[in-house]
Protein backbone atom coordinates (compact mmCIF):
# COMPACT_ATOMS: atom_id res chain seq x y z
CA UNK A 1 0.00 0.00 0.00
CA UNK A 2 1.24 3.55 -0.42
CA UNK A 3 1.89 6.05 2.02
CA UNK A 4 0.36 9.09 1.83
CA UNK A 5 0.91 11.87 4.93
CA UNK A 6 -1.77 14.94 4.97
CA UNK A 7 -0.56 18.19 6.89
CA UNK A 8 -4.23 18.56 8.96
CA UNK A 9 -5.96 20.76 11.58
CA UNK A 10 -8.65 21.20 9.30
CA UNK A 11 -11.96 19.41 8.65
CA UNK A 12 -11.02 18.98 4.92
CA UNK A 13 -8.24 16.61 6.08
CA UNK A 14 -10.08 14.87 8.44
CA UNK A 15 -12.52 14.25 5.50
CA UNK A 16 -9.89 13.62 2.91
CA UNK A 17 -7.84 11.28 5.14
CA UNK A 18 -11.56 9.25 5.49
CA UNK A 19 -11.98 9.08 2.01
CA UNK A 20 -8.05 8.35 0.91
CA UNK A 21 -7.62 5.83 3.71
CA UNK A 22 -9.66 3.15 1.83
CA UNK A 23 -7.23 2.71 -0.48
CA UNK A 24 -3.82 4.09 1.27
CA UNK A 25 -1.84 4.06 3.98
CA UNK A 26 -2.74 7.43 5.24
CA UNK A 27 -1.19 9.32 8.74
CA UNK A 28 -2.28 12.62 9.50
CA UNK A 29 -0.06 15.34 11.21
CA UNK A 30 -1.42 17.95 13.31
CA UNK A 31 0.43 20.72 14.67
CA UNK A 32 -0.40 19.32 18.27
CA UNK A 33 -1.95 22.62 19.93
CA UNK A 34 -5.53 22.07 20.44
CA UNK A 35 -5.43 19.87 23.86
CA UNK A 36 -8.47 17.44 22.59
CA UNK A 37 -8.41 17.14 19.04
CA UNK A 38 -11.72 15.98 17.43
CA UNK A 39 -10.80 12.04 16.36
CA UNK A 40 -9.92 11.95 12.92
CA UNK A 41 -10.39 8.24 11.80
CA UNK A 42 -7.09 7.79 10.81
CA UNK A 43 -3.38 7.24 12.47
CA UNK A 44 -2.56 10.61 13.69
CA UNK A 45 1.31 11.93 14.83
CA UNK A 46 1.70 14.94 16.23
CA UNK A 47 3.60 17.95 16.48
CA UNK A 48 5.82 19.96 14.58
CA UNK A 49 8.90 18.50 12.45
CA UNK A 50 11.75 21.01 13.19
CA UNK A 51 11.12 22.65 9.88
CA UNK A 52 11.62 22.01 6.25
CA UNK A 53 14.77 19.58 6.73
CA UNK A 54 12.98 18.14 9.40
CA UNK A 55 9.88 17.37 7.80
CA UNK A 56 12.17 16.02 4.43
CA UNK A 57 13.58 14.01 6.77
CA UNK A 58 10.46 12.33 8.01
CA UNK A 59 9.13 11.92 4.46
CA UNK A 60 12.23 9.54 3.66
CA UNK A 61 12.11 7.87 6.72
CA UNK A 62 8.85 7.10 6.93
CA UNK A 63 8.42 6.51 2.88
CA UNK A 64 5.80 8.35 2.48
CA UNK A 65 4.59 8.35 -1.21
CA UNK A 66 2.43 11.69 -1.57
CA UNK A 67 2.02 14.51 0.84
CA UNK A 68 -1.04 16.59 0.91
CA UNK A 69 -0.93 20.06 2.50
CA UNK A 70 -4.76 20.15 3.81
CA UNK A 71 -3.63 22.84 6.73
CA UNK A 72 -5.52 26.08 7.58
CA UNK A 73 -4.81 28.90 5.54
CA UNK A 74 -3.17 31.61 7.64
CA UNK A 75 -0.96 28.45 9.07
CA UNK A 76 1.96 29.36 6.29
CA UNK A 77 4.82 28.57 7.51
CA UNK A 78 3.72 24.56 7.50
CA UNK A 79 2.65 25.03 3.88
CA UNK A 80 5.70 26.79 3.22
CA UNK A 81 7.61 24.18 4.49
CA UNK A 82 5.91 21.01 3.04
CA UNK A 83 6.40 22.55 -0.57
CA UNK A 84 10.72 23.26 0.30
CA UNK A 85 10.48 19.67 1.99
CA UNK A 86 8.87 17.98 -1.03
CA UNK A 87 10.80 19.55 -3.86
CA UNK A 88 14.32 18.58 -1.43
CA UNK A 89 13.45 14.71 -1.66
CA UNK A 90 11.11 14.43 -4.74
CA UNK A 91 8.17 13.64 -3.32
CA UNK A 92 5.16 14.50 -5.23
CA UNK A 93 2.53 17.14 -3.37
CA UNK A 94 -0.79 18.68 -3.50
CA UNK A 95 -2.38 21.17 -1.87
CA UNK A 96 -5.88 21.50 -0.71
CA UNK A 97 -6.00 25.48 -1.07
CA UNK A 98 -9.98 26.52 0.66
CA UNK A 99 -11.15 29.50 -1.28
CA UNK A 100 -11.62 33.05 0.73
CA UNK A 101 -14.73 34.67 1.12
CA UNK A 102 -15.64 37.10 -1.04
CA UNK A 103 -17.30 40.91 0.33
CA UNK A 104 -20.98 40.91 -0.54
CA UNK A 105 -23.69 43.41 -0.92
CA UNK A 106 -23.72 44.88 2.23
CA UNK A 107 -20.93 43.68 4.02
CA UNK A 108 -18.52 46.74 5.85
CA UNK A 109 -15.70 45.07 5.65
CA UNK A 110 -12.21 46.74 6.13
CA UNK A 111 -8.87 44.74 4.86
CA UNK A 112 -5.87 44.30 6.63
CA UNK A 113 -2.82 42.69 6.14
CA UNK A 114 -1.95 41.52 9.71
CA UNK A 115 -3.79 41.09 13.05
CA UNK A 116 -1.19 44.22 14.54
CA UNK A 117 -2.88 46.37 11.69
CA UNK A 118 -6.47 45.17 12.86
CA UNK A 119 -5.01 45.95 16.71
CA UNK A 120 -4.83 49.86 15.24
CA UNK A 121 -7.80 49.66 12.52
CA UNK A 122 -10.06 49.21 15.81
CA UNK A 123 -9.11 53.29 16.44
CA UNK A 124 -8.86 55.20 19.66
CA UNK A 125 -12.40 55.21 20.37
CA UNK A 126 -13.61 52.72 23.37
CA UNK A 127 -15.30 49.53 20.81
CA UNK A 128 -17.07 46.16 21.75
CA UNK A 129 -15.57 43.89 19.43
CA UNK A 130 -15.57 39.85 18.77
CA UNK A 131 -12.51 38.30 18.40
CA UNK A 132 -12.92 34.95 16.47
CA UNK A 133 -8.96 34.63 15.91
CA UNK A 134 -6.94 31.96 16.84
CA UNK A 135 -5.94 32.56 21.09
CA UNK A 136 -2.08 32.56 20.07
CA UNK A 137 -3.11 35.90 18.07
CA UNK A 138 -5.35 37.61 20.47
CA UNK A 139 -2.20 38.80 23.01
CA UNK A 140 -1.63 41.42 19.82
CA UNK A 141 -4.90 43.31 21.56
CA UNK A 142 -3.39 44.23 24.64
CA UNK A 143 -2.13 46.92 22.73
CA UNK A 144 -5.47 48.45 22.90
CA UNK A 145 -6.63 48.10 26.32
CA UNK A 146 -9.39 50.48 25.97
CA UNK A 147 -12.14 48.19 24.16
CA UNK A 148 -14.24 45.81 25.67
CA UNK A 149 -13.23 42.51 23.92
CA UNK A 150 -15.26 39.06 23.26
CA UNK A 151 -12.96 36.29 22.65
CA UNK A 152 -14.00 33.05 21.75
CA UNK A 153 -11.35 30.00 20.86
CA UNK A 154 -11.35 26.27 21.50
CA UNK A 155 -9.09 25.70 24.13
CA UNK A 156 -8.75 28.51 26.85
CA UNK A 157 -6.62 31.43 26.27
CA UNK A 158 -3.66 31.22 29.04
CA UNK A 159 -2.51 33.80 30.33
CA UNK A 160 -5.97 35.91 29.68
CA UNK A 161 -5.30 39.64 27.89
CA UNK A 162 -3.62 41.98 30.12
CA UNK A 163 -6.36 44.73 29.43
CA UNK A 164 -9.26 45.69 31.85
CA UNK A 165 -12.27 44.66 30.10
CA UNK A 166 -12.29 40.78 28.38
CA UNK A 167 -14.66 38.28 28.03
CA UNK A 168 -14.17 35.03 27.63
CA UNK A 169 -16.14 31.98 25.49
CA UNK A 170 -15.22 28.32 24.77
CA UNK A 171 -16.38 26.91 21.82
CA UNK A 172 -16.00 25.09 18.82
CA UNK A 173 -17.60 25.25 15.09
CA UNK A 174 -19.51 24.95 12.88
CA UNK A 175 -21.65 28.07 14.00
CA UNK A 176 -24.91 28.49 12.91
CA UNK A 177 -25.55 32.26 11.37
CA UNK A 178 -28.78 32.71 13.90
CA UNK A 179 -26.64 31.60 16.90
CA UNK A 180 -24.07 34.13 16.09
CA UNK A 181 -27.06 37.02 15.07
CA UNK A 182 -28.20 36.25 18.49
CA UNK A 183 -24.89 36.84 20.34
CA UNK A 184 -23.28 40.01 18.70
CA UNK A 185 -26.68 41.22 19.46
CA UNK A 186 -26.53 40.00 23.10
CA UNK A 187 -23.27 41.38 23.77
CA UNK A 188 -23.62 44.82 21.88
CA UNK A 189 -20.68 44.09 19.67
CA UNK A 190 -19.93 46.64 17.49
CA UNK A 191 -16.98 45.08 15.65
CA UNK A 192 -15.70 41.72 14.24
CA UNK A 193 -12.19 41.14 13.46
CA UNK A 194 -12.06 37.59 11.32
CA UNK A 195 -9.47 36.09 9.40
CA UNK A 196 -11.01 35.36 5.76
CA UNK A 197 -10.84 31.37 6.80
CA UNK A 198 -13.51 30.84 3.72
CA UNK A 199 -15.96 27.48 4.41
CA UNK A 200 -19.26 27.41 5.98
CA UNK A 201 -18.21 26.30 9.18
CA UNK A 202 -17.13 29.94 10.50
CA UNK A 203 -19.06 31.90 8.01
CA UNK A 204 -21.90 32.65 9.96
CA UNK A 205 -20.25 35.33 12.15
CA UNK A 206 -20.01 37.40 8.86
CA UNK A 207 -23.44 36.60 7.73
CA UNK A 208 -24.41 37.67 11.24
CA UNK A 209 -22.42 41.09 10.72
CA UNK A 210 -23.93 41.92 8.01
CA UNK A 211 -27.54 41.65 8.54
CA UNK A 212 -26.84 43.66 11.72
CA UNK A 213 -24.58 46.33 9.71
CA UNK A 214 -21.78 45.76 12.11
CA UNK A 215 -17.95 46.54 10.95
CA UNK A 216 -15.83 43.65 10.38
CA UNK A 217 -11.88 44.23 9.68
CA UNK A 218 -10.85 41.03 7.35
CA UNK A 219 -7.35 39.94 7.93
CA UNK A 220 -5.94 39.59 4.58
CA UNK A 221 -4.87 35.68 3.89
CA UNK A 222 -0.60 35.33 3.88
CA UNK A 223 0.91 34.06 0.37
CA UNK A 224 1.29 30.43 0.06
CA UNK A 225 3.51 28.92 -2.13
CA UNK A 226 2.12 27.83 -5.86
CA UNK A 227 1.77 23.89 -5.69
CA UNK A 228 -0.48 21.68 -7.60
CA UNK A 229 -3.59 22.10 -5.77
CA UNK A 230 -7.64 21.35 -5.67
CA UNK A 231 -10.40 23.86 -3.89
CA UNK A 232 -12.64 21.04 -2.09
CA UNK A 233 -12.13 18.04 -0.88
CA UNK A 234 -14.20 15.81 -3.75
CA UNK A 235 -11.48 17.74 -6.44
CA UNK A 236 -8.13 17.19 -4.45
CA UNK A 237 -9.28 13.47 -3.97
CA UNK A 238 -10.11 13.06 -7.75
CA UNK A 239 -6.89 14.72 -8.51
CA UNK A 240 -4.69 12.03 -6.27
CA UNK A 241 -6.68 9.49 -8.26
CA UNK A 242 -5.80 10.68 -11.98
CA UNK A 243 -2.25 11.36 -10.49
CA UNK A 244 -2.28 7.69 -9.58
CA UNK A 245 0.89 6.54 -7.83
CA UNK A 246 0.99 3.38 -9.07
CA UNK A 247 -3.04 3.63 -9.42
CA UNK A 248 -3.14 4.77 -5.87
CA UNK A 249 -6.74 5.45 -5.31
CA UNK A 250 -8.70 3.86 -7.47
CA UNK A 251 -12.10 6.08 -9.39
CA UNK A 252 -14.18 7.03 -7.35
CA UNK A 253 -17.05 5.33 -9.68
CA UNK A 254 -15.16 1.90 -9.00
CA UNK A 255 -15.68 2.53 -5.54
CA UNK A 256 -19.19 2.95 -5.78
CA UNK A 257 -19.17 6.40 -4.08
N1 LIG B 1 -2.68 24.35 11.67
C1 LIG B 1 -3.95 24.42 11.37
O1 LIG B 1 -4.50 23.56 10.70
C2 LIG B 1 -4.76 25.59 11.82
C3 LIG B 1 -6.08 25.40 12.14
C4 LIG B 1 -6.83 26.51 12.49
C5 LIG B 1 -6.24 27.75 12.48
N2 LIG B 1 -4.96 27.92 12.16
C6 LIG B 1 -4.37 29.25 12.13
O2 LIG B 1 -3.25 29.30 11.27
C7 LIG B 1 -2.24 30.17 11.81
C8 LIG B 1 -0.93 29.51 11.98
O3 LIG B 1 -1.14 28.25 12.58
P1 LIG B 1 -0.03 27.21 12.84
O4 LIG B 1 0.88 27.72 13.91
O5 LIG B 1 -0.72 25.92 13.01
O6 LIG B 1 0.73 27.16 11.44
P2 LIG B 1 2.18 27.68 10.99
O7 LIG B 1 2.48 29.00 11.56
O8 LIG B 1 2.21 27.52 9.53
O9 LIG B 1 3.11 26.56 11.64
C9 LIG B 1 4.00 26.79 12.66
C10 LIG B 1 4.72 25.50 12.96
O10 LIG B 1 3.83 24.56 13.55
C11 LIG B 1 4.11 23.26 13.09
N3 LIG B 1 2.92 22.76 12.37
C12 LIG B 1 1.88 23.47 11.86
N4 LIG B 1 0.96 22.67 11.32
C13 LIG B 1 1.43 21.40 11.48
C14 LIG B 1 0.91 20.11 11.14
N5 LIG B 1 -0.26 19.95 10.50
N6 LIG B 1 1.67 19.03 11.46
C15 LIG B 1 2.86 19.16 12.10
N7 LIG B 1 3.40 20.36 12.47
C16 LIG B 1 2.67 21.47 12.15
C17 LIG B 1 5.32 23.37 12.20
O11 LIG B 1 6.45 23.18 13.04
P3 LIG B 1 7.85 22.63 12.51
O12 LIG B 1 8.45 23.72 11.70
O13 LIG B 1 8.60 22.27 13.74
O14 LIG B 1 7.53 21.42 11.65
C18 LIG B 1 5.24 24.80 11.72
O15 LIG B 1 6.47 25.34 11.30
C19 LIG B 1 -2.82 30.65 13.09
O16 LIG B 1 -3.43 31.85 12.73
C20 LIG B 1 -3.84 29.63 13.48
O17 LIG B 1 -4.83 30.17 14.30
C21 LIG B 1 -4.20 26.85 11.86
Amino acid sequence: MKKILILGGTTEARQLAGILAARAAVTLSLAGRTESPVAQGVPVRSGGFGGAKGLATYLGEAGIDLLIDATHPYAARISANAAQAARMVRVPIFALRRPGWEPVEGDRWTDVDTVGDSVQALGPAPRRVFLALGRQEVAAFEAAPQHHYLIRSVDPVEPQLAVPDASYLLARGPFREPDERALLREQRIDVVVSKNSGGAATYGKIAAARALDIEVIMVRRPDLPDVPSAETVEALAAIVNQFGVDHLVEPAAERGV
